[in-house]
C-alpha cells in the first residue's frame, strides 16, 4: 500500500512526531540534491493546485513555496491581500471560499493574528501549511532550521541550542523549541528581560544570564530577529543600546569554532548579529534558506497525497 502522510494541514510543530519529521527530512533531502543537480523528480502529484494566500509581508517564506511549488509541477498562484478585495472590506472567510472556488489544493497561509490559520482549516477542504501565523506559529521555519543542522551532521539527542533575542514575540522561537524538543534537544535561551516568554511553551527551556553563557552551554544558536511590528509599545529604549547587549559579534564565538549560527532572516545587521558572524564560517544562514525550498517541495509532496 502506497504511504500517506497522516496529517493533511501542517498547522504547527506540536503536531509532529518525531518519525513525522523524519519522513519529512528523508524526502527534503532528495528534494535537495535534485535541487543541486539541477535534475527534479518526475512529478508526483500531477494537476496539484497551490495558492499562496499572504496577508503579511515575507520574502523568504513567499518566493521558497513559489519556488518549491514550481519544481513539483504544481499550478501555483500567489495571493497577496495588498492590492486585493480585503482593501474593500471583504472578510477573510468570504477570501479564501472564493479562493478554493476557483480550484484550490493547497493553501499556503501567512496572517498577522494567533490562530486564524487554524479557523481557515475549519473552514475549507483544501489542506493547509501555516506560513507563519502572528506570534504562534511558523511550522515550515523550525522544519528547515532543523533540517540544515541536521544536513551539518547533528545528532539531536542531547544536542543543545540556545534562542537569542526577542524571544516573546517570535512564532520561530515557539515553533523552533517544539520541534528540537520532539528531536531530543534541549533549549536555551537569552535576551532583554522585558523580551523572554512566559507561555508555557518555554516552560522546559532555561534562561540563562548573557550572551557568553548561552554560547558556552549550547552547540548552536538561533538568533532571532526584533519585532517591532509586534511590540504593543516602545519596550526598547533604544537599538544601540539592543546591539550593545545583544548582538551576537566574533568576540562571543572565541572559544566555541564548531558552533553553528542560524537567524530565519530577515537580518538586522550590527544590531541582532554582526556581519563578520552572519557572513563568516559559523553561519547556515544561506543554507537555511536553500533548505527551505527542499522542505517545501517535501511538504507539498507529502500533503498533495491527500488529493
Ligand atoms: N523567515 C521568514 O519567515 O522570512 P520572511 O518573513 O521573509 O518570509
Amino acid at each position: 500500500m502506497q504511504f500517506r502522510f497522516p496529517h493533511s494541514h501542517l498547522l504547527g510543530t506540536d503536531q509532529l512526531t518525531a518519525d513525522d519529521i523524519s519522513v519529512i527530512f528523508t524526502l527534503a533531502e532528495k528534494q535537495r540534491k535534485s535541487i543541486d543537480s539541477k535534475q527534479y523528480p518526475p512529478v508526483s502529484t500531477p494537476g496539484l493546485r497551490v495558492v499562496l494566500a499572504f496577508f503579511e509581508d515575507s520574502t523568504r517564506t513567499r518566493v521558497s513555496f513559489e519556488k518549491a511549488a514550481q519544481r513539483i509541477g504544481a499550478e501555483c498562484v500567489v495571493f497577496s491581500a495588498s492590492g486585493s478585495s480585503v482593501s474593500k472590506g471583504e472578510s477573510l472567510t468570504d477570501t479564501m471560499l472564493t479562493l478554493e472556488a476557483m480550484g484550490t489544493d493547497v493553501f499556503v497561509v501567512r496572517h498577522r493574528e494567533d490562530g486564524v490559520i487554524h479557523d481557515i482549516a475549519n473552514t475549507v477542504n483544501a489542506s493547509c501549511i501555516n506560513a507563519g501565523d502572528g506570534r504562534s506559529n511558523h511550522p515550515t521555519q523550525a522544519l528547515l532550521d532543523a533540517f540544515s543542522l541536521y544536513r551539518a551532521g547533528v545528532d539531536f539527542r542531547g544536542f543543545k541550542v540556545g534562542i537569542l533575542g526577542d524571544v516573546k514575540h517570535s512564532r520561530v522561537a515557539r515553533s523552533n523549541v517544539q520541534l528540537l524538543q520532539t528531536l531530543g534537544a534541549e533549549c536555551f535561551m537569552y535576551g532583554p528581560p522585558e523580551l523572554m516568554p512566559e507561555d508555557d511553551v518555554f516552560k522546559a527551556v532555561q534562561q540563562v544570564g548573557s550572551i557568553n553563557e548561552l554560547v558556552e552551554c549550547t552547540d548552536a544558536v538561533i538568533v532571532l530577529r526584533i519585532q517591532k511590528e509586534r511590540m504593543q509599545e516602545t519596550v526598547l529604549s533604544s537599538l544601540s543600546e539592543y546591539a550593545e547587549h545583544y548582538c551576537l559579534q566574533p568576540k562571543h564565538l572565541q572559544h566555541k569554532p564548531d558552533l553553528h549560527v542560524l537567524h530565519p532572516g530577515p537580518m538586522n545587521r550590527e544590531i541582532e548579529i554582526a556581519t563578520a558572524v552572519a557572513d563568516g564560517p559559523n553561519s547556515l544562514i544561506l543554507e537555511q534558506v536553500r533548505n527551505g525550498v527542499a522542505i517545501r517541495m517535501a511538504l507539498l509532496n507529502l500533503l498533495g497525497e491527500w488529493h
